[in-house]
């Protein structure tokens, strides 16, 4: 049988995420800044951020300034959000041709660093379905893990692990396409996605904290 039939598949309507590694230097002096701020009761209500989000977090605070001092943080965010616009774009210019990525060597597109806030989530603390307004792409990094959460997680239930788990939501079911997308917290693990897609975070047991940084962009 021939097999000349031009066949393509062509998804120009699927939200993309895209994963990345944050440096481990970049994840070491996050938490230092976020343990040093934590430690002050002062600095923490100065910087208490929980008013803007859905969370229910023990500590959400402010680090957008802390962002813009670390250039390894936000030249990390500029890569990785830049990546995904032309890859989105060449995506559905050229029909999945991901290895057409030229546009990357002169890096012209401008990302807008809106907000970003560090969350520190103990046993019970839980974040409902929301999405994020006023940017374009949202985006977070783990930074830390409570101890005992890897046995916690194993130990949930076999096909549906969620505990302390992020996951994205979008009810457009299709053949070959979730409508659940579920990401275990990595230390390291980064992901950023369309700012309007729906998200969670479920609540954990383990003691101990669990860290991550939210960033908000936008194209400038
Ligand atoms: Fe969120």
């Amino acid at each position: 049988m021939s097999n000349d039939h031009d066949l393509r598949l062509v998804a120009p309507f699927s939200p993309t995420i895209i994963k990345a590694t944050m440096p481990p230097a970049v994840v070491e002096a996050l938490n230092a800044r976020a343990d040093a701020i934590v430690a002050r009761q002062d600095e923490v209500a100065a910087r208490d951020w929980s008013s803007h989000l859905a969370g229910a977090v023990s500590t959400e605070i402010r680090f957008t300034d802390v962002i813009g001092e670390m250039p390894d943080l936000t030249d990390f965010l500029y890569d990785v959000a830049r990546t995904y616009s032309y890859r989105c774009e060449n995506a559905l210019m050229h029909f999945s041709d991901y290895q057409r990525t030229e546009e990357l060597a002169d890096k012209t597109l401008r990302i807008e660093i809106k907000e970003g806030w560090v969350n520190d989530m103990v046993a019970g603390d839980y974040n409902p379905a929301h999405f994020h307004q006023g940017c374009l792409y949202s985006s977070v990094g783990f930074l830390r893990i409570p101890e005992g959460y890897e046995r916690e997680f194993r130990a949930d239930k076999a096909r549906q692990n969620t505990a302390g788990c992020l996951q994205f939501i979008d009810s457009r079911s299709a053949v070959g396409v979730k409508n659940l997308f579920t990401v275990k917290p990595v230390v390291g693990d980064f992901y950023l996605w369309p700012s309007w897609m729906l998200h969670c975070v479920y609540p954990f047991k383990s003691p101990g904290v669990r860290r991550s940084i939210a960033v908000n962009l936008a194209l400038a």
